[in-house]
């Protein structure tokens, strides 16, 4: 366990790393040459520097991104200090469940391997707005999209395992924010009631989900036995373009908790140790921060909710597809 004075401090945790730790040292001396990873997101802040870091250590790197062009320029940026680095970009919009079934179809048929998805696109603090099959924004990006792509994605994955005999891997980058949420943790009834929306409870509904989503998903795998493991990550607190909607009342909280606050590369340690290091072989259903196990609130280990959570989204996910 960590706690405040260990964020503040950069003081190790049981694991040897703590809130100071890197994405490059907690890598350090990993070859992950026969692994595909898979990131959303992967073309800015956190996603980007996990992408780099992955290409660093050998990986196949493939960053899924709605925007082009900015993927283009973060395989670029990669490319510059890694010439030799393996890196593909491919679209995905998780904010429309069409173009996450495209991404996986052109995923598949491309007949790459699949070893590590991480799920880490997330938009925060947007005023309400829905996405394109009528959910409430955050809830459809953050959790919605990427529920939709892990279970496209699964086969492929535990397939990946067997031929391989390499563990594979799901990290969801949640956020400490899971604690502020809705009083019934998931608004099951009313997702996209706007007379109802708060922008930061929406988000935190939306990390809550997260967690939920890696648990549930964890236990079914565990059921069937796969060798894959399903894990959550709060990454820490960055200034990165996920302050878009709030970047003033940021920087103005950032002046007083300064202390708190982390670098990209410290930003990138935890998705990169829970995606990537041996010692969490077989480890799933867990929650880190600063690159040690932690507990989460009492609703994201409510395993009745996580089942809830699941057969809602697959929901949504049918009465999208009926549209
Ligand atoms: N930064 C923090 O302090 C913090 C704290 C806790 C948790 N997190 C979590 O960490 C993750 C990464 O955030 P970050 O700080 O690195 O922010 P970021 O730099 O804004 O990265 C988020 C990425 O998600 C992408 N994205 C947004 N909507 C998308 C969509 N509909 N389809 C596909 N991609 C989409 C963004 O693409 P565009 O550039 O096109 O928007 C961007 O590349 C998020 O899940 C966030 O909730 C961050």
């Amino acid at each position: 366990m960590v706690g405040l004075f260990s964020l503040v401090t950069g003081r190790p945790g049981p694991t040897g790393y703590g809130s100071a730790t890197t994405a490059e040292e907690v890598t350090e001396g990993i070859d992950a040459s026969d692994i595909t990873v898979l990131i959303t997101g992967g073309a800015s802040g956190i996603g980007l520097e996990t992408a780099r870091v992955f290409a660093l250590r050998g990986a196949h790197v493939v960053i899924a991104a709605r925007n082009m062009q900015a993927a283009g320029d973060a395989k670029k940026l990669i490319l510059e200090s890694i010439p030799d680095a393996n890196v593909d970009a491919m679209k995905l919009d998780l904010s429309s469940l069409e173009s996450v079934r495209a991404f996986a179809d052109n995923f598949i048929t491309a007949g790459l391997p699949l070893n590590i998805l991480i799920n880490n696109a997330g938009v925060m603090f947007c005023p309400y707005q829905l996405s394109a099959d009528g959910v409430e924004l955050q809830f459809a990006t953050n959790h919605l999209g990427h529920f939709y792509l892990t279970n496209l994605l699964l086969d492929k994955i535990k397939s990946t395992a067997k031929e391989t005999g390499t563990e594979g891997r799901i990290v969801n980058l949640s956020s400490i924010a899971h604690l502020h949420t809705y009083t019934e943790g998931i608004q099951f009834d009313g997702i996209n009631d706007e007379s109802r929306y708060n922008d930061k409870k929406a988000y935190g509904q939306s990390k809550l989900a997260n967690i939920l989503h890696a648990n549930e998903l964890s236990r079914r795998l565990q059921e069937e036995g796969a060798n894959v493991t399903v894990n959550c990550v709060h990454p820490g607190l960055i200034m990165t373009n996920l302050m878009r909607h709030s970047a003033l009342l940021m920087k103005v909280i950032k002046i007083f908790t300064y202390m708190f606050w982390k670098t990209v590369p410290q930003g990138a340690a935890t998705s990169c140790y829970v995606a990537l290091h041996p010692s969490l072989k077989g480890v799933t259903g867990k929650y880190f921060l600063d690159c040690n196990e932690m507990s989460p609130s009492n609703l994201a280990v409510d395993a009745k909710l996580a089942k809830k959570l699941w057969d809602f989204s697959e929901g949504l996910v049918r009465s999208a597809q009926a549209q």
